[in-house]
């Protein structure tokens, strides 16, 4: 499994060129971090790589997918991936609810879906929020709802946009304990952070993305 760019250039719609010729290979079993300025095209890059948006030039493969021809939920079965703003992955009645959502679209067993959401409950610990609204969770919830939401999935790829804003210290190590956890199951990650610490303790690779460009560095 592996991520590709080859000559992407992106631009939105009427908009200037965000980014200019850009070659990637993403390699999975790594924690590749993309880190740069704001404005840099940081998110944009995450979004190209899991098909949300395509390349405006070049091409993007997951696997051997080409963004271009494949359907978004063809990418989505390969590559997890979790929004800068958690809401915009939230939309069930209650955690509960939202943790089950994409076991119950697969037809899985509603015990099996149970036990599972109980493992996802602890391991982030949402337990104390079970049956709540996600809309009224703190920032720091939502953004653990919104991650093991994704990581119900099983993506054998991630892409995590900020995963460590609104967490606390102790939710922060949380984090890395799961991340080391997926690296030795494989799971390949690419994490967009600005938060130096995060990137130092996790990085395999750094890649920095400014000025249209993205170039290994770090
Ligand atoms: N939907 C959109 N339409 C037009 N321009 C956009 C859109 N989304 C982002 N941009 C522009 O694209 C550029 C790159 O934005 P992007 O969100 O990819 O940067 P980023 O590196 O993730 O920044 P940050 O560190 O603030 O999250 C910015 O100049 C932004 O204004
Ligand atoms: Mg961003």
């Amino acid at each position: 499994m592996m991520i590709a760019l080859n000559a992407v250039s992106f631009r939105y719609p009427r908009g200037n060129w965000i980014l200019k010729d850009i070659n990637l290979h993403i390699e999975s079993k790594k924690c590749t971090f993309m880190v740069g300025p704001n404005g840099g095209g940081k998110t944009t890059l995450g979004k190209l790589m899991t098909g949300i948006l395509k390349p405006t030039l070049g091409d993007v493969f997951v696997d051997k997918l080409n963004t271009k021809q494949a359907k978004l939920y063809q990418v989505g079965t390969k590559v997890g991936y979790l929004f800068q703003e958690p809401e915009r992955q939230i939309f069930a009645a209650t955690v509960r609810d939202e943790l089950a959502f994409v076991m119950e679209l697969k037809g899985i067993e509603k015990e099996v879906i149970e036990q599972r959401v109980e493992v996802a409950l602890v391991r982030f610990q949402l337990q104390e929020v079970a049956d709540s609204f996600p809309f009224q969770l703190s920032r720091g919830e939502k953004q653990r709802l919104a991650l093991a939401t994704v990581l119900m999935n099983n993506p054998s790829f991630l892409i995590l946009d900020e995963p460590t804003t609104g967490l606390d210290v102790e939710r922060k190590e949380r984090l890395s304990e799961i991340i080391r956890e997926l690296k030795k199951r494989g799971t390949g990650m690419v994490i967009i952070s600005h938060d130096e610490r995060f990137v130092e303790k996790h990085a395999d690779r750094i890649i920095i993305v400014a000025g249209g460009g993205a170039r290994d560095g770090g």
